[in-house]
């Protein structure tokens, strides 16, 4: 049985996602940060939304995902939940949430359902996750995996590179991959991995494969809603396709502003509130009388 909202589009479910990889049909998701962000994607049609920890880097100004803490993030996810009705809503598990000891795991997890509001949490890394993702599913908690290029292994990594180029690193990924499915995750990220991989790791698995940097092959794709918009600083990666300028438009929309203000340009008379015809009249009489005295 599907939920439907009050407008009876389907509510995207862990289940739903399920359907869709058997039909072929692709799965559109995006990060979102914000009330009014979630909600003109949710009202658009997005199937996923994702909180991610990269709101460190967009949102916080943070160098890189790692100083990112469940305080901040859980913040972000119950504003993204004020404006979500259709999409499935993730909440992103920020370095060191899921990183020393079950209970603070699952307590951690638990924060992001509870008080967050979100409907599954994505963990990043593979085969060495398992058991983790084992312990949430156990727990109600739905889990998204994330594999390839995971920004939270940063320094293990050695940068951000493009992962799965040897035929022992292809054969890893696909072991994370499978193992992350056995351990019941719904869905899994790959990021910045070659589309043969992603390709090979999508047909072997039933749950969905989600791409970014990972190819066309993938049954969805993920990208950052800033990137695509253009209001990001650092230069986009290869994999960013830039669907508007925003920040150009935001930054010539503020430089307007500031010459009007400084030109006595604004506000207009238009833009002006007025008194009432009896108060400006009995204010004015005040004033001739004032004058008058003098
Ligand atoms: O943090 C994030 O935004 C992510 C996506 C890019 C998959 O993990």
């Amino acid at each position: 049985m599907s939920i439907t909202t009050g407008d009876f589009r389907a509510k995207i479910t862990s289940a739903s996602l399920l359907e869709k990889k058997k039909h072929h049909e692709l799965i559109t998701c995006l990060t979102a940060y914000d009330y009014p962000s979630a909600r003109l994607i949710d009202e658009a049609g997005i199937d996923m939304i994702l909180v991610g920890d990269s709101l460190g880097m967009v949102m916080l100004g943070y160098e890189n995902t790692l100083p990112v803490t469940v305080q901040e993030m859980v913040h972000h996810v119950r504003a993204v939940r004020r404006g979500v009705k259709h999409a499935l809503l993730i909440a992103d598990m920020p370095y060191a949430s899921y990183h020393v000891g079950m209970r603070d795991t699952l307590r951690n997890a638990v924060r992001f359902i509870k008080d967050g509001g979100a409907e599954a949490v994505k963990i990043e890394g593979g085969e060495k996750r398992a058991r983790i993702v084992e312990r949430l599913v156990d727990a109600e908690i739905p889990v998204v995996g994330h594999i390839g290029l995971t920004p939270q292994s940063l320094h293990a990594m050695g940068g951000y590179k493009v992962q799965g180029k040897t035929l022992k690193a292809v054969e890893q990924l696909v072991r994370d991959a499978l193992s992350l499915e056995r351990a019941g995750a719904f869905c899994i990220v790959l990021e910045g991995i070659p589309r043969e991989v992603a390709a090979m790791i999508t047909h072997e698995l039933e749950i969905p494969t989600i791409g970014i940097g990972a190819g066309p092959e993938c049954d969805g794709q993920v990208l950052v809603f800033h990137d695509l918009l253009g209001m990001t600083f650092a230069p986009a990666a290869k994999f960013v396709r830039r669907y508007a300028d925003l920040g150009s438009a935001i930054t010539n929309a503020v430089l307007a502003y500031k010459d009007d203000v400084k030109s006595a340009g604004f506000p207009s008379e238009a833009e002006s509130y007025h008194l009432p015809k009896e108060t400006a009249a009995a204010l004015s009489e005040i004033a001739e009388r004032k004058h008058a005295l003098r």
